[in-house]
């Protein structure tokens, strides 16, 4: 019995040896890959690989200028290639897309976004991309032009209100209501008003939207073991609120109800994205393949729907929030744009065609996006194994083309800290792969002219009232020290904080 008790510990004990020496073993063998194909970069950390020298210690970051223009990494267990080389980044983003048509994500249970744009992949992603693309020509995006102008005009009355108390206030929230109200309107055709009503559960839930995403437990765990991915999605386990996802697919299944009855009792359409999207919508008779179907189901609506609502609302805010410091920080480019504003618009009101005039203002909010680009980097996922300048990269690799450390490279921009939008007034001999803001390439960014109409009609409506002021309660520099970037969105660790003043000369 002893003989065979002893047999028996000692084979237990064998076999967790022989367990562990394979995770051991499967963990180096996989941080081999970039060694293998002749990629440098940092020792990886089995398993952990090298998340707590590039997300944990975020942008500030000297790593980046170790090791050159093409490095890889580990995210955990996710191989990813960084690339600051304009032509690499050419290749990948327009020239050889086929191999990088997606985006690396986390397959977790994210319905309904993932059956966006922003997560499909390969030719649902085009045949999405090729419905979702007309909802934002210029013919729909003017109609959009005047519910835009009176979410402006409600932003400018309530920066008149700040100016009166005479407070330093946080930028953010009122261009976030803001940006908030717009996409409510021109996306859904519903009025928030969450400029007057900070209570709104619309408003709420969308701030939760991207809850702790990579910083939570459950999705670390599926970065370090992407095995895990579909034990976890079967769990429910998302890479955003949950509650927020139910939240909005109930309302927006409602929502579609509610218009199709409308549409029963000879009501009229409305004129907006949802709407837009539902013209799209697929009644399941046609005999296409997946990938032609020229319709959109009912998921793929909700999908779209919600993405536009969250991209729409903190990218846009963010920018605009910037804006509004450099305007205060650089007193003679925020007069210059004023005289602009006033003489190209006088006495009308912004509207798509005389914003279209206003060029100062298109190299501010240029400058202002190279300097703190809302959306800090571009993914994309590599399908086959390809060499491009020397470089292999690997199959099932990601790619990370980092806006921020290019946006702020010396040897592209002379005194690169410096808010100068006079250095866009050569805008067209710059090479654009030096400045991504909204990504390059067929899957560039679908909302960027909305962005940049919405943007251009708030700052010439509250220009003709109002400036903002710097004051002691205002950040001294905004510098990738006292960033942080959270589920890739770029923000201050502290708010922003301006006064508003009425213009006296005017
Ligand atoms: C200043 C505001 C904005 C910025 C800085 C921004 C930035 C970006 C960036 C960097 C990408 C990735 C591009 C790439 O991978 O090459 C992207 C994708 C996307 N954005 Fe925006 N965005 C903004 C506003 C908007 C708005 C207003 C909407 C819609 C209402 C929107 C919808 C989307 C969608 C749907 C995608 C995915 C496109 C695809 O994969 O085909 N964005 N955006």
């Amino acid at each position: 019995m002893e003989i065979l008790g002893c047999l028996d510990i000692s084979t237990t004990w064998i076999m967790w040896i022989a367990v562990l020496f394979l995770i051991y073993a499967y963990g180096k063998k996989r941080n081999c890959l970039f060694k293998d194909v002749g990629i440098p970069g940092p020792e990886p950390v089995i398993y952990i690989g090298n998340f707590h020298q590039f997300v944990l210690k975020g942008p500030n970051n000297k790593d980046w200028e170790k090791y050159g223009k093409v490095f890889g990494i580990f995210i955990g267990g996710l191989p990813m290639i960084t690339v600051t080389d304009p032509e690499i980044a050419r290749e990948i983003l327009i020239k050889d897309f086929q191999h990088f048509t997606d985006r690396t994500s986390i397959a977790l249970d994210n319905y309904p976004v993932d059956k966006s744009i922003l997560f499909e992949k390969g030719a649902n992603w085009k045949r999405i991309r090729n419905i979702v693309t007309p909802t934002f020509s210029g013919s729909k995006l003017r109609l959009m032009c005047d519910r835009i102008d009176q979410c402006a005009c409600t932003l400018t009355n309530n920066f008149v209100k700040a100016a009166e108390s005479n407070q330093s206030i946080d930028v953010k929230r009122y261009f976030g209501a803001f940006t908030m109200d717009v996409i409510s309107s021109t996306a859904f055709g519903i009025e928030v008003d969450s400029q007057s009503d900070s209570k709104n559960a619309f408003v709420d839930e969308a701030k939760k939207f991207f809850g702790e995403g990579i910083q939570n437990p459950l999705v670390m765990i599926v970065l370090i073991f992407p095995a895990l991915t579909p034990l976890f999605r079967a769990l429910g386990v998302s890479t955003f609120s949950p509650s927020t996802l139910k939240f909005f697919t109930k309302v927006l299944n409602e929502m579609i109800e509610q218009r199709k009855g409308d549409l029963k009792d000879g009501k009229m359409k409305r004129q907006d994205f949802f709407q837009l999207l539902m013209d799209a919508e697929d009644d399941g008779t046609g005999s296409h393949s997946e990938s032609q179907r020229k319709k959109l189901t009912n998921d793929e609506i909700i999908g779209q729907a919600l993405l536009f609502f969250i991209a729409g609302y903190e990218t846009t805010a963010n920018t605009l929030h910037f804006v509004a410091y450099a305007l205060a920080k650089n007193p003679d480019v925020q007069k210059r744009l004023t005289e602009e504003v006033d003489s190209v618009l006088g006495d009308k009101n912004p509207d798509y065609d005389n914003i279209g005039e206003l060029k100062y203002m298109d190299h501010v909010i240029t400058e202002t996006l190279r300097l703190y680009p809302a959306v800090t980097g571009i993914s994309r996922y590599v399908a086959e194994t390809v060499t491009i300048k020397g470089y292999t990269f690997p199959k099932d690799c990601a790619v990370h083309i980092p806006a921020l450390p290019i946006h702020r490279d010396g040897d592209i921009y002379p005194d690169p800290e410096s808010f100068k939008p006079d250095r866009w007034e050569r805008k067209s001999e710059m090479d654009p792969m030096n400045y991504l803001p909204f990504g390059h390439g067929p899957r560039q960014c679908v909302g960027m002219r909305l962005a940049q109409v919405e943007m251009k009609m708030a700052l010439a409506r509250i220009l003709k009232k109002i400036q903002f002021v710097a004051t002691e309660d205002t950040l001294a520099y905004v510098g990738l020290d006292n960033v942080t970037v959270h589920t890739g969105i770029l923000n201050t660790k502290k708010p922003i904080m301006l006064k508003t003043q009425v213009w006296s000369d005017k």
